[in-house]
């Protein structure tokens, strides 16, 4: 098998992978779930870890470089060391692929160090405030210290870069844009803001309340003199190097400047359903071929079809947009 099946019609390569290994979540961000959750995926439809490391390998012979491991929150799930170590050790045209984690950093005060010696090298926490009581509002619980202390964590274990994401909310936190972007310049941390994305399991969004990019800018051009780095390839984010430190911050600015055109990512859901896109509306039923007893030549045929169906963007700013069914925790960030 060669990189011939992870091309899509519009000539993107496909090197990420994206695989969420729970929709389960210590925390209720408001721009992700509602306070009672969302409906949660069935045990019996998750896959097992046998079952997606055999995505992972048939998609990593592919040409998958890259995994990313997310959620809901990955480290609630209770064999994620045994997982990271297993990806680790796939072998593709490329090698190695290289894994990395989005997670919420709770858990890492425990299981940082074992990561890393599974063959951990990156993680992304989601950090929207350095403010007690509004990380209470925004995620629903009293758990700023314990997320500061697992990115301590992180570090020590020799995570790195640390990158620190915050989605940027009207009124809730776009006032903390230089702080948390000061704590990142002091810590070696490298800050990320996220435009906020109709994803969420409520169905909250509102194109109004959402921070552009341009306004992130607009306040971090305020306090430094940024410089735009032109090394960005397939990353979502946009990059600046900040004057007088080593530090650079990025924005992802997914509705207001999409870069679907570069996109080289595809996602499987914790429930074995290949999607192309956050905002697919066609999804391939992985984990019923797997059940039924596939082959790796049908399951690799399956995926190459997928990602046959990707449309070149996500058309968030078309009247007829459709946000889709599953809320960001079900598919995987
Ligand atoms: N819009 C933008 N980013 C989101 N995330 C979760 N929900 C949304 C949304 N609606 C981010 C989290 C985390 C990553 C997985 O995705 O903050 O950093
Ligand atoms: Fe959990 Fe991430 Fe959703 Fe927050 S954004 S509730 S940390 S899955």
């Amino acid at each position: 098998m060669t990189h011939a099946g992870l091309i899509d019609r519009f000539g993107r390569v496909h090197r990420d992978l994206r695989i969420s290994l729970t929709d389960r979540c210590s925390l209720r961000c408001t721009y992700c779930m509602p306070a009672d959750g969302v409906p949660w995926l069935q045990r019996d439809t998750m896959l097992s870890t046998d079952e997606l490391v055999r995505v992972a390998r048939v998609a990593v012979e592919m040409g998958i470089e890259e995994i990313r491991l997310t959620g809901g929150e990955p480290l609630l799930r209770a064999d994620v060391v045994d997982v990271v170590d297993r990806l680790a050790h796939l072998d593709g045209p490329a090698g190695h692929p290289e894994i990395s984690l989005t997670t919420n950093a709770l858990r890492l005060p425990q299981l940082a160090s074992q990561l890393v010696d599974a063959g951990l090298t990156r993680v992304n926490v989601s950090l929207d405030t350095l403010r007690r009581d509004r990380f209470i509002e925004l995620t629903r619980r009293d758990k700023l210290v314990e997320t500061l202390a697992g990115i301590a964590a992180a570090e020590a274990a020799g995570l790195a870069p640390i990158k620190i994401n915050a989605v940027a909310m009207r009124g809730v936190n776009d006032d903390e844009v230089v702080d948390l972007t000061q704590f990142c310049v002091d810590h070696g941390y490298q800050m990320r803001f996220i435009e906020q994305m109709p994803l969420d399991g409520g169905h909250t969004w509102d194109r109004h309340q959402m921070v552009t990019g341009e306004e992130i800018l607009a306040a971090l051009r305020a306090r430094w003199t940024l410089t735009e780095r032109d090394d960005r390839g397939a990353a979502p984010a946009q990059v600046w190097d900040i004057a007088g430190t080593d530090a650079s911050v990025g924005v992802i600015a997914s509705v207001t400047a999409p870069f679907c055109g570069t996109c080289d990512r595809v996602r499987l859901t914790a429930d074995g359903q290949l999607r192309a896109c956050l905002f697919a509306r066609e999804e391939s039923d992985l984990r019923g071929l797997l059940r039924g007893g596939c082959t790796d030549e049908v399951l690799a045929d399956a995926i190459a079809a997928n990602l046959r169906l990707k449309k070149p963007g996500h058309d968030i700013d078309d009247p007829g947009f459709l946000q889709p069914d599953r809320p960001m925790s079900a598919i995987g960030g």
